[in-house]
């Protein structure tokens, strides 16, 4: 903020849970806050035997689409969150977006914990300077940061760009983990992916309601001027994904496999902004192995179902000398993986 538009206040006003003027923030807090997770907590080393076995092509895009991943949960965690902080019309959606942010580093931070495992540090460094410097996938990532990024745009503007990201974009990547997880492989990499998107589910869905709060205080005409926009911006979007898709996947022959999962998620993106669908494509068009990824992995894909995860937090005891014992990192032990 510049300086001659800051302006003092006379008063701060604590947060009180006691009076939440929509039950949503308090439901979305809740929600989020039951499912929390940790990345260090997935044994992803226990899919060293799957990885072996992948050929350089499938590890290649494997590697690239959780680069592409980073990128996106990276945008998410800095300007995503800050900009919609920017324009909340309740203290306890200040709190669930504060939630949501910490859980975006959270996602970002994964994905090195499956590098970290799975390739070696000339793949890592390679996977981020192409992850930094890639056409399509930049892109959508500063077609979506600049939204976020500019002071003069339209909030509920950023709120679209926001689900877009969240149940649109990041679907060609989520691909290559529930199509694995489909087979029976790479099953802890994909149960990080399955939190994540689980998390993102929530997301999307929350902000999504947030906008459609927002849209119904514009006239009829600023309404139909966002729909059109908005349709616009996705059609955008859907052009670079299209070729995104294409240099991830050409070289092991998933792409249209894959586009017909983003068109899927693009109308779930809208059905969130309280929109009508803009693809054909049905949930019975998407690959029933990447469907069963999703669908067996006990991941929820709607807003407020049961926490259904196998996730589970540990148990809180005591701690004592002995949780001080830990073993020397050094000797090549991961000492956060549980069993
Ligand atoms: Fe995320
Ligand atoms: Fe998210």
């Amino acid at each position: 903020m510049k300086l001659e538009e800051f302006k003092p206040v006379n008063q701060y006003k604590a947060i009180n849970w006691n009076e939440v003027s929509d039950m949503i923030d308090k439901a979305t807090w809740e929600k989020l806050t039951e499912q929390f997770w940790l990345d260090t907590r997935i044994p992803v080393a226990n899919d060293m035997d799957d990885w072996r076995e992948l050929d350089d092509d499938h590890q290649w895009t494997v590697g690239h689409v959780f680069g592409g991943l980073t990128l996106l949960d990276t945008v998410q965690s800095e300007a995503g969150l800050t900009a919609l902080k920017e324009d909340v019309k309740t203290p306890h959606e200040t709190a669930v977006l504060n939630n949501i942010q910490f859980m975006e580093s959270v996602h970002a931070k994964s994905y090195s914990t499956i590098f970290s495992t799975l390739n070696t540090p000339d793949q890592i460094k390679e996977i981020f300077e192409w992850s930094d410097t890639e056409e399509y996938l930049q892109n959508k990532a500063v077609k979506i940061a600049n939204m976020y990024l500019d002071p003069s745009q339209d909030p509920l503007k950023k709120k679209v760009a926001n689900v877009f990201l969240e149940t649109f974009l990041f679907y060609s990547g989520f691909y290559t983990p529930l199509y694995y997880l489909g087979h029976n492989k790479l099953n802890n990499v994909a149960e990080i992916i399955k939190l994540i998107l689980r998390d993102e589910s929530v997301h999307g869905t929350y902000i999504g309601y947030k906008f459609q709060v927002g849209l119904r205080d514009r006239t009829e005409k600023q309404q139909q001027d966002m729909k059109d926009w908005m349709y616009n911006f996705l059609y955008e979007l859907y052009d670079n994904e299209e070729k995104y898709t294409h240099l991830l996947y050409d070289q092991v022959g998933w792409t249209d496999d894959v586009l017909t999962f983003i068109r899927y998620n693009a109308n779930k993106a809208l059905m969130n902004l309280g929109q009508d669908p803009l693809f054909p494509d049905t949930a019975s068009d998407v690959n029933p192995v990447v469907m069963n990824g999703i669908s067996t992995s006990t991941s929820n894909h709607d807003f407020f179902s049961q926490v259904g995860n196998g996730y589970r937090m540990g148990a809180v005891e005591a701690m004592n000398d002995s949780d001080y014992d830990v073993k020397d990192p050094n000797a090549g032990k991961d000492i956060n993986a549980c069993d």
